[in-house]
């Protein structure tokens, strides 16, 4: 019979059906239409159930105090613009990003399926968490994917000491082989050491961060993520990961028409509209050689990746999102861990907005 993992003390269970089911009720009674709502819980429950939790259903309670202060529209429905056959626009008209960024997939997966390619710029819309559930929306279409958004400033650029570019993640995808063990490629990464999802998570859960990954106020490193949150996210790779960020700056926000230049407004910040652009491209993969000789070659390079000779100390080689996978496997099985603190913080959302509590697993 097979038995559930152990967890850590603090830690509880939830299905991820009933993740989602919870979600959905507290976006709905926010004034979120159903499809919205869907879409949204959906994504954020993604990100729990592949272990990043720094994206998941805790960013919910941040999100609908955006909502209750005005700067965020619940009932907003995003816009399309067709501009050429291959090149769209939505317009996602300040609501949440989630249904922004599904329909601009979308829409270039639709594109591709005809003509091989298609791209789409959104504009004004907000944080759509996790980058890999866009990617995988593309996978399961047989698509690859470029997915890239830009962020509220948090990461200096390389020389410099404000905070200017988002900690803006790049991510791609391609469908993968079509063995059982083949997996798709899904790379989803921020340009900084660590996203500052996983800060925010740290402080929730009372943790400690490793010290390279920001610096606090004064310029120096720390481990802790309140301090970490006054200073800077530190880039990866140094210049590199600061061009990176540039990178997703230059095509989600200057050629959208969205904020830009460190004028994005973070998803925790209740001022005003978060004005978030991102671009989408979908490409066919089967136009130089049919889908199934494409999958093959992603299977070779899958083994070929995942069998190569292994450093001193590395047990195991992961193929991109390869890890995010097998956590997603087994928590669709065993339910999603959270922190007791976590789910108290849901609860109090759930009674301001006179919905049930999340239920546990036994
Ligand atoms: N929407 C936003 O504004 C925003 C901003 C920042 C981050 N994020 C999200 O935060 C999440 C976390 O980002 P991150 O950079 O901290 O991710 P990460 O460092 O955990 O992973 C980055 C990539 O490296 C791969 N990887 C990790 N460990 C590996 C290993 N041992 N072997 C092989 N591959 C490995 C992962 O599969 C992933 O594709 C992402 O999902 C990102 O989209 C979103």
């Amino acid at each position: 019979m097979a038995t559930t993992p152990e967890i850590a003390p603090n830690l509880v269970r939830v299905s991820h059906q009933d993740a989602k089911t919870f979600a959905i009720s507290l976006l709905t009674a926010s004034g979120v239409s159903a499809r919205n709502a869907e879409i949204t819980a959906s994504a954020l429950v993604q990100a729990d159930s592949r272990g990043v939790e720094s994206h998941g259903i805790l960013r919910l309670p941040s999100y609908l105090a955006r909502v209750r202060n005005g700067v965020l529209d619940p009932v907003a429905e995003p816009t399309l613009t067709h501009i050429t056959p291959v090149v769209a626009q939505v317009d996602g008209h300040n609501g949440f990003g989630f249904p922004a960024a599904h329909l601009g997939m979308d829409t270039a997966i639709a594109m591709a399926r005809v003509f091989g390619i298609g791209m789409v710029s959104v504009k004004h819309s907000n944080h759509f968490g996790m980058s890999a559930w866009i990617v995988k929306q593309a996978v399961e279409a047989d698509m690859m994917s470029l997915v890239f958004t830009n962020s509220s400033p948090a990461l200096p650029v390389w020389g410099g000491r404000e905070k200017m570019m988002g900690v803006s993640p790049i991510a791609c995808g391609a469908p993968g082989g079509k063995g059982k063990d083949a997996k798709p490629f899904i790379l989803d990464m921020a340009p900084s050491v660590a996203a500052r999802g996983k800060i925010h998570k740290a402080l929730r859960r009372g943790e400690k961060i490793p010290a390279d990954w920001a610096l606090d106020g004064e310029g120096k490193q720390t481990d802790d993520p309140a301090k970490a949150l006054e200073g800077v996210m530190l880039p990866m790779g140094g210049p590199k990961g600061s061009a990176l960020a540039i990178m997703m700056d230059v095509f989600s926000g200057v050629l959208s028409g969205s904020a830009f230049a460190g004028g994005v407004t973070g998803p925790y910040d209740m001022s005003k509209p978060g004005d978030v652009g991102h671009f989408f491209v979908a490409i066919k993969p089967d136009l130089f050689m049919n889908l199934d000789e494409f999958k093959n070659r992603m299977d070779i390079l899958y083994q070929k990746v995942v069998k190569g000779e292994k450093m001193h100390g590395v047990d195991r080689i992961y193929f991109p999102g390869e890890i995010e996978q097998l956590s997603e496997e087994q928590r669709l099985k065993d339910g999603i861990p959270y922190a007791k603190e976590e789910i108290d913080v849901l609860n109090a959302e759930a009674e301001k907005l006179g919905v049930d509590k999340i239920p546990l697993m036994e």
